[in-house]
């Protein structure tokens, strides 16, 4: 622990899902400027290593590695080669989502049903749990997982991604439970309205953006900024009381 600077993650090793683009983008520069050697990854190569090399031109540590969150081996392969690279593992954030539909729940397929649930939930687990030697090794290590508001309260149209972020919420508090005794925390944020291509949809929609901006008590749409930060400082030493918390991050949605 640097008891100088709580958020110093020098040394540790990070690897961040859905880090191409977004929230996931902004988290890995962050932990990355922050001392950790990030591994950014997304199912498109090209993507990973483009955000990887920004990181790295900067002068921080990163490394590219792609993987689907929906294809169970794809992960146990994204571990193995971190295995191999590094020999650790300290810090997952667990930020990849799907939605392919938007409508009512009597509306949507046991495709689309089984597609969200497998990249939101179970690619999560997956990737946890193939880490889990990984993890137990330094008695330190974080997983951050990220749900939604939706995960707290449904959203409209988006019934059973909200059921995958609920889930989550509850494997959140699992993990902290069943993996404290290794020194693992593992804490989940619900992140409200975010300005990213995933809820383009929304924040382009004008009612919904003056609603919120009438409604909000922070007064704006969030960035994925404002979810880095919250993510830092629960990847870090100063939030090693912390385990099984649900993080909101809404500017007062949920109010
Ligand atoms: N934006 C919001 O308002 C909001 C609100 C609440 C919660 N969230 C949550 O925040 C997280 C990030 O969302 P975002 O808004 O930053 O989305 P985004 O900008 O659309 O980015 C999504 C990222 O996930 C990757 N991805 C998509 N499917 C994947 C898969 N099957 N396997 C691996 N990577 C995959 C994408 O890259 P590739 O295409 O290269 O795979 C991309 O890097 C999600 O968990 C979302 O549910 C967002």
């Amino acid at each position: 622990m640097n008891a100088n600077n709580l958020f110093d993650l020098t040394g540790r090793v990070a690897v961040v899902t859905g880090a191409s683009k977004g929230i996931g983008e902004s988290i890995a520069k962050l932990l990355a400027q922050n001392g950790a050697e990030v591994i950014v990854s997304s199912r498109k190569q090209d993507s990973v290593q483009e955000v990887a090399d920004e990181i790295k031109k900067q002068g921080y540590k990163a490394e590219a590695m792609a993987a689907h969150m929906g294809d169970m081996a794809s992960i146990a392969q994204l571990v193995q080669n971190i295995g191999t690279k590094y020999g650790r593992l300290d810090i997952i954030v667990n930020n990849a989502a799907t939605n392919p539909v938007f409508g009512s729940v009597e509306n949507c397929s046991l495709e689309a049903f089984d597609k969200i649930m497998e990249v939101n939930v179970k690619g999560c687990f997956q990737l946890a749990k193939e880490a889990l030697p990984l993890l137990k090794k330094n008695k330190n290590a974080s997983i951050i997982n990220m749900s939604s508001v939706g995960g707290i309260s449904p959203e409209p149209g988006l019934g059973i991604y909200s059921v995958s972020k609920t889930a989550l919420i509850m494997l959140t508090k699992v993990m902290a439970k069943e993996w404290g005794a290794y020194g693992i925390r593992a804490n989940v944020i619900c992140p409200g309205l975010i300005k990213t291509k995933f809820s383009e949809a929304l924040w382009k929609n004008e009612q919904v953006s003056d609603h919120l901006l009438k409604e909000l008590p922070i007064s704006r749409i969030g960035m994925p900024e404002d979810i880095a930060g919250l993510t830092l400082f629960l990847a870090s030493d100063a939030a090693a009381y912390s385990t099984g918390g649900v993080f909101v991050a809404d500017g007062g949605m949920l109010i």
